[in-house]
């Protein structure tokens, strides 16, 4: 049971660094102690933004001098490992941002060490914490819809995501960024892990504008307990499309369905003379100048168990069963032919 404030440290001062920043100062039971970030002019202007003296360059340094209890990995997809592992050699507890590692070496390597130290992770798989989802899993879990059999997930990002946001999109892919996401989802629906993947994927468009990575992916899922899914996840949508995300699922089971729109709700139009703008109601916002939005709510749930000692909804066998999913997705996109998933 936690007495004092938790001390936070941040490594990963970008984008998504801040927002998990701004909800650990804004949360009772939490304060930022350390931001660290490869680039130091970063490191400081976020722990400027968030009012805090510990700066880094050097996670190590951080984890050896900051007096931090726990971390929060906001680092780029493939840069998670490493950390994980010393922050976990170092005796700390970590939330560390989706997916939890790109390669099968990394996701075992951390593993060994959460579980050789006894420390706790959380990733932060939030679509789960979307109101919409949730709602659809409650469903499921009273039996409403009967046995699910088969479902559709579409979860895509505009392409400004690859071109312009991200500075790293070549070394990541929409699988990670934001397959782990609707593939855990898929995972979390079915209650059953993914036995078999048969994936297509096609490449050209954000090639021709620079970024080396693959357009978009189909995949389809078999899982152990029979059900099937068909799972798109692409960065190539229009930037004119009103919402970030396209995100379409569909569930079907033996009593009922389920069909959800997250990102052409009609919740809120706003139309100007220079066109029209449907605004994020879920995921992130401030009301009261606080943070809200299902992007925070998991970040709460983190920091509330970790307070609590209560299991997290999302376990570390969750988000490394995800991310060898989508390495064998990879895999039989690769080679164009189905391929089982090796959880061994
Ligand atoms: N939960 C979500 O929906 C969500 C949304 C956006 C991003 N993310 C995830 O958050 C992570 C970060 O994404 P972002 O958009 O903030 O990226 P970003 O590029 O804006 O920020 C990443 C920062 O990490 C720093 N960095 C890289 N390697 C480092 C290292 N070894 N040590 C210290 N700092 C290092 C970079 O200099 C950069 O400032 C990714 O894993 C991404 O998938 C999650």
């Amino acid at each position: 049971m936690l007495t004092s404030r938790m001390k936070v440290a941040i490594v990963g001062a970008g984008l998504w660094g801040e927002n998990h920043g701004r909800l650990y100062q804004d949360h009772p039971l939490t304060e930022v102690v350390a931001v660290c970030d490869r680039d130091a002019a970063r490191a400081a202007a976020l722990a400027g933004t968030l009012g805090v003296s510990g700066v880094y360059t050097d996670h190590r340094e951080m984890l050896a001098h900051s007096g931090c209890d726990v971390l929060a990995i906001v680092t780029p997809d493939f840069a998670h490992a490493d950390i994980a592992i010393d922050a976990a050699n170092a005796g700390r507890s970590m939330i560390i941002e989706k997916p939890l590692a790109t390669t099968r070496e990394d996701v075992f390597r951390i593993r060994e060490a959460v579980e050789r130290n006894g420390v706790r992770a959380m990733v932060d798989l939030h679509n789960r914490w979307s109101p919409a989802f949730h709602v659809a899993h409650q469903s499921l879990e009273r039996g409403e819809l009967g046995d699910l059999v088969s479902a559709y997930f579409r979860l895509n990002d505009v392409r400004s995501v690859a071109t312009d946001m991200l500075s790293w999109a070549a070394r990541s892919s929409i699988l990670w960024f934001l397959g782990s996401h609707s593939l855990d989802t898929l995972r979390w629906f079915f209650g059953s892990e993914v036995k078999r993947v048969f994936a297509v994927s096609r490449s050209g468009l954000l090639r021709s504008l620079g970024v080396d990575t693959v357009d978009l992916y189909q995949s389809t899922l078999e899982f152990g307990n029979g059900g099937i899914a068909q799972m798109e996840n692409g960065w190539i949508t229009p930037n004119g499309n009103p919402n970030v995300n396209d995100i379409k699922c569909n569930l079907l089971g033996t009593k009922g369905m389920i069909a959800i729109d997250a990102s052409h709700h009609t919740l809120l139009q706003k139309v100007t003379d220079t066109g029209v703008e449907v605004p994020d109601m879920l995921v992130k916002h401030r009301i009261y100048g606080e943070a809200k939005g299902f992007a925070f709510e998991s970040i709460r749930t983190f920091i509330d168990r970790m307070a609590d000692g209560r299991p997290f909804p999302v376990t570390l066998e969750d988000a490394a069963n995800t991310s060898l999913s989508i390495l064998a997705i990879m895999d039989s996109a690769a080679r164009r032919e189905p391929v089982d998933v090796d959880y061994g």
